[in-house]
């Protein structure tokens, strides 16, 4: 991005910005028509809230890389579509058991579990389908291959394997190194996905895609502990979800581990080898993504 990003005015407009068009894209991709109402199900559940870091970390990768932005908006909606069915489904019953999401009534609440859960499956689906047009726009080669970061940060080797291992963790003191992985999987490997689907609209040498690489997962751990921290230092109506949950359900966080202050610090330090990375990447276009390592750390929802 151009110089200025470091000026925080700068940064602001350019994720409102990026936020609007993010909105208009989902919108205009995930339809209302789908049969006996699961279209407005899964509009519901995708659209009006939520921060978008996913997409912001997409379409800002593709900046650093000078890639092309039609392609990364494209992924950016993808990690989307796969977070908000994330969430719809880790809020249900069988899972967190959780009531309120995006300042709205979770989806289960509003429209019932079983359409709560078709409305995951097909969102899952969409996402596939987002990354494989049937217009030529995206080559066959790169279709193909953010196919499988999506698949492979989705599945039972990330998200899926680490929300088993959350719910698997339910009153049990987990050490540092047990946490942090199920934090790297859960949440971290879509984080980073977003970060190399973006990365992967441009020809990369492997130096930098390392570099990328390792930006990515420190967000992405980094992004977890401050969640554990805001569950516990911030309100219901900020967050926008159920605050205070994590220890009424027994999950072990970084806060139940380490205390809130090292908690902060411990997200401080893994933010800060983010940044590093990102130096050394050597790449010329990395304020926004600088930008945003920053507002993982400091955000307030
Ligand atoms: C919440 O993610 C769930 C986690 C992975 C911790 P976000 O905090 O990004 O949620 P939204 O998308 O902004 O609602
Ligand atoms: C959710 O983690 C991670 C995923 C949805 C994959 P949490 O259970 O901590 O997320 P919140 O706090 O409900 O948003
Ligand atoms: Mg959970
Ligand atoms: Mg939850
Ligand atoms: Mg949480």
């Amino acid at each position: 991005m151009s110089a200025g990003l470091s000026d925080n005015t700068a940064f602001v407009a350019w994720r409102v910005r990026q936020q609007e068009h993010v909105e208009q894209a989902l919108s205009n991709w995930v339809l209302a028509d789908a049969p006996a109402g699961l279209g407005l199900v899964m509009r519901y559940a995708v659209l009006d809230g939520g921060k978008r870091l996913r997409p912001l970390l997409a379409l800002a990768a593709c900046e650093a890389v000078q890639g092309d932005p039609a392609v990364a908006m494209r992924a950016a909606c993808a990690v989307e579509l796969i977070h908000a069915y994330s969430l719809v489904h880790d809020d249900m019953p069988c899972m967190d058991n959780d009531v309120l999401r995006r300042g709205k009534p979770t989806v289960h609440v509003k429209y019932g579990e079983a359409q709560a859960l078709l409305a995951g499956d097909a969102l899952q689906a969409l996402a596939f389908e987002l990354l494989v047009p049937d217009d030529g726009s995206v080559p066959a080669a790169l279709s193909a291959r953010l196919c499988r970061q999506l698949a492979v940060a989705a599945g039972a080797s990330g998200m899926a394997g680490g929300q088993a291992v959350d719910l698997a963790s339910v009153g049990v003191a987990l050490d540092q190194k047990a946490l942090e992985g199920m934090h790297r999987l859960k949440t971290g490997a879509l984080l980073q996905a977003s970060v190399m689907m973006g990365a992967s609209t441009a020809a990369l040498d492997a130096a930098v895609l390392r570099q990328l690489s390792t930006y990515g997962a420190c967000i992405g751990l980094a992004f977890q502990v401050v969640d554990d921290i805001l569950d516990v230092t911030t309100d219901s109506a900020t967050l926008g979800k159920t605050a205070g949950k994590d220890a009424a359900a027994d999950k072990p966080t970084f806060v139940s581990l380490m205390g809130l202050e090292s908690a902060q610090a411990y997200a401080d330090e893994v933010l800060d080898q983010a940044h590093q990375a990102l130096s050394a990447s050597a790449l010329p276009h990395t304020d926004t993504l600088h930008a945003l390592a920053d507002w993982v750390g400091r955000r307030a929802s």
